[in-house]
């Protein structure tokens, strides 16, 4: 996590700030029908600057307390490709501690839209409900400046290492609000 916190700080002190960071796709799949599928999973815009995040994944073997998380930093640039941060995630001791400031501020953001709220097992299917985006663009770009582009980040989760979905998220980072 170390690590992490240096790339952003590096980025940070080179490059040009600041930006508006909006959600344009969220991708989700399974890897493995006989533990997961995703019942929904997708953005919906109400209107021009309002946009939410709403996904529900069905667990058919339960309870789940092992999971890890490699999340990846893509940049389009001739198709997607990594960008800088590929990391993995012990999610079990994310829910009972982030550890460092941006997980933290990331589990804040959404902890209140989501019932994967408490510490591990997970007894019950994943749902997130109106996760508004809005939220979560100007409390992450606050401590995240990045170059402008188009950017996804790929989350590959799985229960005692075997794959067994993924999300992605796809974003445009523009210099200003319109
Ligand atoms: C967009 O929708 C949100 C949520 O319903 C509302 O709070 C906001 O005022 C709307 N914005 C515009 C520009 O209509
Ligand atoms: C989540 O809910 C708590 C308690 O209702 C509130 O204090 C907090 O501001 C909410 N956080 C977000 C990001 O909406
Ligand atoms: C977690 O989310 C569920 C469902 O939204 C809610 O009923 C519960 O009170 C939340 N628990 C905590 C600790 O916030
Ligand atoms: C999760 O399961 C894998 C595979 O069995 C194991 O190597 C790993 O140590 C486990 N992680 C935790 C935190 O128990």
């Amino acid at each position: 996590m170390k690590i992490l916190l240096c790339i952003f700080i590096i980025l940070q002190s080179v490059m040009v700030i600041f930006s508006y960071m909006t959600f344009t796709n969220l991708k989700c799949g399974t890897k493995d029908i006989r533990f997961t599928n995703f019942e929904k999973c997708y953005i919906k815009a109400v209107n021009r600057t309002h946009k939410y995040i709403d996904l529900h994944a069905n667990l058919y073997q339960l309870p789940v307390d092992n999971v890890t998380v490699r999340v990846k930093l893509m940049r389009l640039d001739h198709g997607y490709k990594p960008f800088f941060v590929d990391i993995t995630i012990d999610g079990c001791r994310f829910l009972k501690h982030q550890g460092n400031p941006i997980l933290k501020l990331l589990y804040n953001t959404y902890k209140n839209s989501t019932n994967l709220n408490h510490t591990c097992p997970v007894n019950h299917d994943i749902i997130v409900d109106h996760l508004w985006t809005g939220n979560v663009d100007s409390d992450i770009m606050k401590h995240i400046p990045i170059m402008n582009g188009d950017y996804a980040l790929y989350s590959e989760w799985s229960v005692y290492n075997i794959v067994r979905a993924f999300v992605n998220f796809y974003v445009k980072i523009t210099p200003g609000r319109n």
